[in-house]
């Protein structure tokens, strides 16, 4: 018999089952509650609530822990490429020789992009944002491919997975490239997955690609530690626009719109806005601590806290050694690295920041490494959802598979109660 929870109100006692997770997470499982008790659970920004039992990714906020499938991403970064672990996080085992072949091979058969889809871009200007612009390619791909996605077909669900895997990098690179006024490229099969997506985005005309491994492992990295991250804002997003039964791509959609905030992928972009003005204050760090615990100002220390990891979030301690390694083999050195590292350790010698157990992110560092591979500010959140579409992915399917049921929370309503209506020439 499994352990339940008791909830008293007014005299009346009711018992509701607990569960456990794998990792001996416990959750009250209150689906039962309105109905025995008339009540619903207030909870804003779900900081207390589990949305769904997943069995993809595992963090541990106060421990620094963070897996995908079981595998350390520790691990995962220091072993895998960014091709086996979107296949880990989507089918839940890493791929055997065969399987990473065809997986591989499946994708470059899906790479080409409907010409047509070079107008839809075209109607941008170029200053617009790449986020949004991404946001609305990933949605155009519906109209060129519009067949739905029969779940319960393996079959139509692979074919929908590797059609999107291959199509959003081809997305990507056309967005980057529009805003360079460099010309549209297609891959090149002869490519791995990570070292096509360099080549598309950066290759010149006039050049021939020079591959840099180097340049190519840190890529590799970076996607993978962003490759997921259970049920943040965009992956919430993602599962919740799938369950109302919208296909794979407009859920994806969906969930770039929710990555592209500040306080969730766009902080990557804003650390470096940060970094850079800090820079062009003389560096003055000590002014931005004090404007960060400033409640009066609205202003943050960009790139720090979370609301899981309370304890250390382990993708920035490997991103924060990448970043050394990237600028020392590239011979480069940023300024602005050496003003992350000093906001770093003041903040974390601040009590301020201790009391609240507010320590680097990912974005922290990730920015100083994009800027080194020469990618520009604006497309860092692109690059996070590079990252992060094998986990929205994974997490649609999972949704879908699941057949869970279509997601709608309650409210408590806080309006006026019920009044009469004023004819306009009575008010
Ligand atoms: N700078 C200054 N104070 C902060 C910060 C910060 N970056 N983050 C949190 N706090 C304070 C906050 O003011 C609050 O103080 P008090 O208890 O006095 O009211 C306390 O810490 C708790 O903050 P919260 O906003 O209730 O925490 P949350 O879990 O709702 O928010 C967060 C988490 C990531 C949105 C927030 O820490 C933040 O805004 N950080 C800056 C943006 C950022 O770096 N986002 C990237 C997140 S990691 C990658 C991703 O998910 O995309």
């Amino acid at each position: 018999m499994s352990d339940t929870a008791q909830l008293t109100y007014k005299g009346k006692t009711m018992e509701f089952p607990v569960v456990e997770g794998t990792e001996n997470e416990l959750a009250i499982d209150i689906k039962a509650l309105r109905a025995s008790s008339g009540m619903i659970t207030l909870d804003p920004g779900y900081k207390n609530t589990g949305s769904c039992e997943s069995a993809i990714t595992f963090l541990n906020g106060e421990k620094g822990i963070l897996r995908y499938r079981g595998y350390s991403i520790e691990e995962l970064a220091e072993h895998a490429d960014f091709l086996e672990v979107a296949y880990l996080l989507i089918f839940g085992e890493l791929p055997t020789k065969e399987q990473l072949a065809k997986f591989d091979h499946d994708i470059k058969a899906e790479s080409h992009v409907d010409e047509e889809m070079k107008k839809i871009l075209d109607g941008f200007p170029k200053s617009a944002h790449p986020m949004g612009v991404i946001a609305s390619l990933t949605s155009a791909l519906i109209a060129f491919n519009p067949s739905s996605v029969n779940v319960s077909s393996e079959k139509d669900m692979y074919h929908a997975i590797v059609r999107l895997l291959a199509k959003f990098p081809v997305l990507v690179s056309w967005t980057h490239r529009k805003r360079m006024g460099l010309p549209l490229d297609y891959g090149d099969d002869s490519l791995g997955y990570v070292e096509n997506i360099h080549k598309m985005m950066f290759k010149r005309p006039n050049k021939e690609y020079q591959k840099n491994p180097l340049v190519i492992e840190a890529l590799d990295k970076l996607l993978i530690l962003h490759a997921d991250h259970e049920q943040n804002c965009s992956t919430s997003t993602v599962r919740i626009v799938g369950s109302s039964h919208a296909g794979l791509f407009a859920s994806i959609s969906a969930g770039i719109s929710a990555l592209w905030g500040p306080l969730h992928g766009g902080a990557n972009q804003a650390v470096l806005e940060m970094l850079q003005a800090i820079a062009d204050d003389d560096g003055d760090t000590k002014k931005y601590m004090a404007k960060a615990k400033d409640k009066e100002d609205p202003f943050r220390l960009m790139g720090f806290g979370h609301r899981v990891y309370k304890n250390f979030d382990p993708r920035a301690k490997i991103i924060k050694r990448s970043a050394d390694n990237v600028l020392g083999s590239l011979h480069m050195e940023d300024p602005l690295l050496e003003i992350a590292k000093g906001l770093e350790k003041e903040a974390l010698e601040d009590p301020y920041f201790v009391k609240r157990k507010l320590y680097p992110n990912v974005d922290f560092y990730s920015g100083i490494i994009y800027r080194a591979l020469g990618i520009p500010v604006e497309m860092f959140t692109v690059m996070f959802a590079l990252g992060r579409l094998p986990g929205w992915i994974a997490q649609w399917r999972e949704m879908r598979l699941r057949g869970e049921p279509i997601g709608r929370p309650r409210q408590v309503y806080i309006g006026e109660t019920l009044r009469p209506f004023k004819k306009l020439e009575d008010r």
